[in-house]
């Protein structure tokens, strides 16, 4: 641990869990947080993971108002749980989980579909964060060689198959996980621009850079992925079941 850590090891935090999506790439007959792995929710194994860091406090989570899940997960009556209303984009959401943070000076969001979130790349993002003064993301490099796709000719294209049109060097491409840690204040005034001006923001960091704003990569765990297909359920409860073998967590 660094000093910077050290120094605030009593720092509390809030995270943010935007978890009002609907699932639609998973195909699944329920929004994918209430898929079930261990016979524990996706939201259950998240949630679970961050309250049980030693600087987490309170998770806002951003739950649909159409949801009818939600309250027949243990979650309901956890008391470091504050439920507010998600919104039509997850950036809505988060917005929505913003708005109930009353006077923390930081805070991290992390998506309620990244349930294979580890304590140490938590510590590790927090310390580099402060001991920067700066925002940042957990990250990792991208490792496969990057395409840009174009699409072929319409006429000849029956399966809507798309070329290569060129290869990207990949040496400065990084992937962008969660969570995401950022002034509170500087979160807030980004999204509410970014929102003003009708960007596209897929992530807290895309809304914080478009202000100009540094945001740090702090290298994180390549396990902690985002369930979004199908097949992500199956790799999540294998890297899940692997970390219990590490002794991480849950
Ligand atoms: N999310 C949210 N509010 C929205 C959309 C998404 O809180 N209006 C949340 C999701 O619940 C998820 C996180 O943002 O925890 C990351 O989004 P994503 O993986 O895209 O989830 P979904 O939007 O549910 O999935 P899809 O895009 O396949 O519909
Ligand atoms: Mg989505």
């Amino acid at each position: 641990m660094n000093n910077a850590l050290l120094l605030e090891k009593k720092q509390q935090f809030i995270v943010i869990v935007p978890a009002a999506g609907i699932g639609k790439r998973m195909l699944a007959s329920c929004p994918k947080q209430y898929l079930t792995i261990n016979n524990k929710t996706i939201l259950n194994h998240t949630v679970n993971r961050l309250l049980s860091h030693k600087n987490i406090a309170k998770v806002i989570l951003a739950i649909s108002d159409n949801d009818d899940y939600f309250s027949q997960t243990t979650l309901v009556d956890n008391p470091n749980i504050i439920r507010v209303s998600g919104g039509k984009e997850r950036v809505d959401s988060v917005l929505s989980g913003l708005q109930a943070v009353n006077d923390a000076k930081w805070i991290l969001v992390h998506d309620a579909a990244r349930p294979c979130i580890t304590h140490n790349d938590i510590d590790k993002l927090i310390e580099q964060c402060f001991a920067n003064n700066s925002g940042g993301i957990l990250a990792a490099p991208v490792v496969d060689t990057m395409k840009r796709a174009c699409q072929i000719n319409a006429h000849e294209n029956i399966n809507e198959t798309m070329k290569v049109s060129e290869t990207i060097d990949r040496s400065s491409l990084w992937h962008a996980f969660t969570p995401q840690m950022f002034k509170v204040n500087e979160l807030k005034q980004a999204i509410e621009q970014a929102q003003k001006k009708g960007l596209v923001i897929t992530d807290e960091a895309s809304a914080v850079e478009q202000l100009g704003l540094p945001c740090l990569l702090v290298s994180g765990r390549r396990d902690n992925i985002k369930i979004t297909r199908p097949e992500d359920l199956v790799l999540a409860e294998f890297y899940l079941n692997q970390q219990k073998l590490e002794q991480i967590k849950g």
